[in-house]
Formats: structure tokens, sequence, C-alpha cells
């Protein structure tokens, strides 16, 4: 077709989310169906994103992806039933004679490039980031305009929260097929201002065990699992987008940290048990609780995924003197001046009477550093050409 473009490429960026109700468990693992709902907090782009270019060619000649420069194995089953998914949307799209934007042919094959702006070594989920970026770009590139959530839920099931920014659930669904598993916006990001999250990137002691494989022997053997899903999920579900409506951080921050020890108590009830905290996560735990107690209010609230590193909650406020604290808990070991990345935070004393109520022996180096940030939109389009990371000819440019 003498209209068609040799190359159609979209570039878009997505944000990484952390859950404050965690996804534990899937009932259907072909599907990425979970055993309960989850929430989740939408991160900023500013400090953590993932950007993916994907684009169609009638020139390529089969489906190729590189993550951070790297090509990898365009065949991993999560990719091809991403791929698969994408393309059976756009195929009931055009048969339903809805009008194509791109007149390109949906047996064109897909060249796949993709970048995060944080270091995969510090441990910090890329997966969700990842495939919702990916989902986002693929739609984009083949005129689906539908939900995405399945697509991205297909990837990694955590995935499908970052399609949107702000508060996100991620409802489970009932149907066996899948399709009222969705993710929703509760409120966007403009919702709560005042709101911060604190990343603490915890020297990683051992490599965990990944969340697919973890989850999978916690729904064979832990019966507090279970007890999670049926019985404490759903009222916290609801106690929780109250919290974030209200905006009552006494009510939001204690239920995030209950639902993450409930979270590591199921991976303690798992059989193998399953341990992804390490001791500096805990003494975290610790300085949290004793900042709490110092203050006689929750005013800082700790969440752990499926490894050591802490995200840590609070509002603006507070962040300053909750440094020190972290700082004087966890003093730096070479790096002072790079302790502190993303936002910019005001430097403050600790008080007498807070160092005594912190009542610890200092790690050093056991934080190795801080990312301040704060809520932030839902995935973005790039327009600006010059931000593809694949050139004319299909293949990752260089890197500048
Ligand atoms: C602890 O979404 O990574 O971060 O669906 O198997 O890819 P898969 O698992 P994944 O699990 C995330 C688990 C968690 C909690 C959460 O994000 O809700």
């Amino acid at each position: 077709m003498a209209s068609e473009k040799p190359l159609v490429a979209v570039t878009c960026t997505a944000p990484v989310n952390i859950a404050v109700i965690k996804y534990w468990g899937k009932r259907d693992e072909d599907l990425v169906l979970p055993i309960n709902s989850s929430l989740s907090v939408t991160l900023h782009q500013d400090q953590l994103k993932t950007t993916t270019t994907a684009a169609i060619s009638k020139d390529f000649t089969e489906d190729r992806i590189w993550l951070n420069g790297r090509e990898e194995d365009v065949g991993q089953p999560r990719l091809q039933a991403c791929l698969r998914e994408i393309r059976r949307l756009a195929r009931k799209r055009r048969s339903a004679g809805e009008e194509d934007p791109l007149p390109l042919s949906l047996s064109y094959k897909v060249h796949i490039a993709s970048v995060n702006n944080f270091p995969t070594a510090a441990g910090l989920a890329s997966s969700a980031a990842g495939y919702a970026c990916l989902a986002y770009a693929l739609a984009q590139v083949y005129g689906v305009e539908s939900d995405l959530s399945e697509v991205a839920r297909r990837g990694s099931g955590s995935a499908c929260r970052s399609l949107y920014g702000g508060f996100v659930e991620w409802q489970m669904g009932e149907r066996a097929d899948g399709k009222d598993s969705i993710a929703r916006q509760v409120a966007p990001e403009s919702h709560w201002p005042e709101l911060r999250v604190l990343i603490l990137v915890v020297s990683a002691e051992k490599k965990p065990m990944g969340s697919t494989a973890g989850m999978q022997t916690s729904v064979e053997t832990s019966p507090l699992l279970r007890f999670r899903a049926e019985s404490v999920v759903p009222a916290r579900m609801a106690e929780m987008t109250r919290c974030v409506w209200e905006r009552d951080f006494q009510g939001f921050g204690q239920l995030t940290m209950k639902d993450s020890n409930q979270f590591h108590a199921t991976c303690l009830d798992t059989f193998p048990p399953i341990s992804y905290l390490s001791d500096t996560s805990r003494r975290i735990v610790h300085l949290v609780h004793r900042f709490n107690a110092h203050h006689g209010q929750t005013k800082v609230a700790y969440t752990f995924d499926a490894g050591p590193n802490a995200v840590v909650f609070t509002l603006d406020d507070t962040v300053p003197e909750f440094v020190a604290a972290v700082r004087h808990c966890f003093p730096p070991e070479s790096n002072g001046d790079k302790f502190l990345k993303g936002l910019p935070v005001r430097p403050a004393p600790l008080s007498d009477e807070l160092r005594a109520a912190l009542d610890v022996d200092p790690t050093p180096g056991g934080v190795k550093y801080i990312i301040a940030t704060q809520v932030g939109p839902g995935p973005q389009t790039l327009d600006d050409p010059h931000a593809h990371l694949l050139g004319p000819d299909g293949l990752p440019k260089p890197a500048a």
C-alpha cells in the first residue's frame, strides 16, 4: 500500500507501583487471576519509570525485544501471552469495523526496546512498570483502545495497577475467564498532595525467591494465606479505600503496615518457609514503630514486597525528621552526599529526645541510599521522535 509508512514507532513511559494491600497468590496461573483484590500507590515517574518503544514494520521478519540494551528471548511465555492478547484485541477491533488509525497489517512483527531509569541491581521491582509500559506501547502501535488490564496482567499481575496514576485497585473479579479482573483508579495523583514515599534501599544479603514461584508455594501450603484472602482482605480493601478518600494518614499507615506484616507472615507460613526480610528490614520496622511511639501517633508507615527494601509512607512535614532518624540508625558508609536521591529534603537535626527514644546501636551501611518520591501519574506517550529507543532501521539506538 503506497500510503503505508515503512515503520510505525510509539514510545511510552510507565510507573512503578507499591501495594498497600498486597496481591499474593493466583487462582489461575495461566490467566494470572489473583485470590484477592489489591490496592496500590503509583510512584512518580520523575524518580522511577520504564520507557518502552514498540515499532512495527512490514520489513521485520520476527518479533524481537531488547531490555536495558540487551536482546532477550522473545519466546518467554509471559511476553508471548501479552503479544497474543494485544493482537487478539486489535483483530477484534478491526472485525468490529472500528476505524483503524494505523493502516498497518496485524501480521507485522514488532520490535520492542525497554529501559529503566533506576538500577535493576537496587532490587526494586521493575516488572510491573515494564509490563504496563509494554501493554501501553503495544496498544498504541496496534491501535487498541480497550481496557489493557488483561494485557499487562498476563505479563505480571501487579503490572495492571501501573496502568493508572494515583491510587489504584485491582479487583480480583469472579469470572473464570478473568474478564472482570481489572485495575481501576481509586483516586487521582492530585488527591493527596502531601503524601510522600521514601524507598530505603537495603543491601541485599541474598537473592530472594521470585514472586511467581513464592506465591505458588504459598497457595499450595499456607492455610494462613487462604484465611487472609477469604476473610481479611475484603474488609481491608474497603477500609483502605476509605482512608485514601478521606486522606486519613493514621488509618492508611496502620493498615499498610498490618497488611505488609500479614503478607510476610503468610510467607513464613509457607512450607518450606519464605523469608524476604533481612535484619536491616527488621531494624527499619523497629525504627518506624519507635518513631511513631515517640510522637504518639502514626507519622510513618513501612511496607515490604518480595525483598528486603522498605517503602515508607509519610507526609511532607515529617520527611526531614524521619530522614535524620534513618541517617542516625544507618550512618552512610562512603557516599554520604549520594545517600538521598530524588526529591530534595531539607536537612534537619535529630532532637536528643528522639535520639534517646530510638535507642539503637547504629548499623553503618545498612541502608545504601534513600529515594524520595511522591504519588505520580499513569503511563504517558512521548511525542518527541528523539525519544524513540529504536532507530529508523528498527534496531536499538546506541546509548547516548
Ligand atoms: C509482593 O506481580 O510480581 O509485590 O503476577 O507472578 O508476576 P506475578 O507476581 P508479581 O507479584 C507482586 C507481589 C507483591 C505484592 C503486590 O505488588 O501486590
